[in-house]
């Protein structure tokens, strides 16, 4: 998988995919990740990427130009499934939205600042808008760093046990079950018996049992779904 990121911060972006799970994704060559400065596709003295809003009211408008520049060299390279517009007006990033962007080729993830960007770029550039909870951030770029988290992890190969990311939290509309490691007793708080029972059948129901349990008490509209 190809991810460009186009930003106005790639310096902002670029730390979550140093380390752990994403930088090892990286240097294994499961997913390569390129970031854009929109600066750079600019053509004014000043670099700037943004300009008032037509009309009147308060607040910056990312302009098209730079941005159709930039979609539009990155697109003469190679072809897009998506084109995905980081947004607090976009669709709400679930588990689902994740396993479907997980098995795309190539993707460009455009961050926005501002008031947002021209309204030109959405109708004509952008094929998915993410929005990844109901509150607004200073930019896209952490956004952007949270979808790629959620979908790069689910890349076949990237995590070490392949069946972890298929007992995560949300995978099958459930939470995740409690979890326990050593000590068995710590201060007297105890582990609970069945798990060193070895009888599998019977641990994984109880894990069942309390993923629905939990799911009941702090998600049920999981369970509406
Ligand atoms: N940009 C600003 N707020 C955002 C949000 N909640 N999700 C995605 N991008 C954003």
């Amino acid at each position: 998988m190809r991810i460009d990121i186009i930003t106005v911060l790639p310096e902002l972006l670029k730390s979550p995919f140093e380390a752990s799970i994403l930088k090892r994704a990286i240097n294994a060559g499961l997913v390569e990740v390129h970031f854009h400065n929109l600066r750079d596709y600019t053509t004014n003295n000043y670099k700037s990427i943004d300009d008032t809003q037509f009309g009147g009211g308060a607040g910056m408008v990312m302009m098209i130009e730079p941005i159709d520049k930039c979609i539009s060299a990155l697109k003469a390279e190679r072809d897009y499934d998506e084109v995905i517009y980081m947004t607090p007006d976009g669709e709400t990033l679930k588990q689902g939205i994740a396993n479907q962007i997980s098995l795309k080729e190539n993707i460009i993830i455009l961050c926005g600042h501002y008031k947002g960007v021209d309204q030109r770029v959405r109708d004509h550039f952008i094929t998915r808008e993410i929005s990844i909870g109901d509150y607004v951030l200073s930019g896209g770029e952490l956004g952007a760093a949270v979808l790629c988290d959620a979908v790069i992890r689910l890349i076949p190969g990237v995590l070490g046990n392949e069946t972890s990311a298929l007992t995560d939290s949300f995978q099958d509309n459930l939470l995740a079950p409690p979890i326990y490691t050593k000590p068995r007793d710590y201060k007297g708080w105890k582990v609970p018996e069945l798990l060193f029972s070895g009888n599998l059948p019977e641990i994984e129901k109880w894990r069942e049992e309390q993923a629905y349990l939990r799911t009941k008490e702090r998600r049920p509209d999981l369970l509406d779904d």
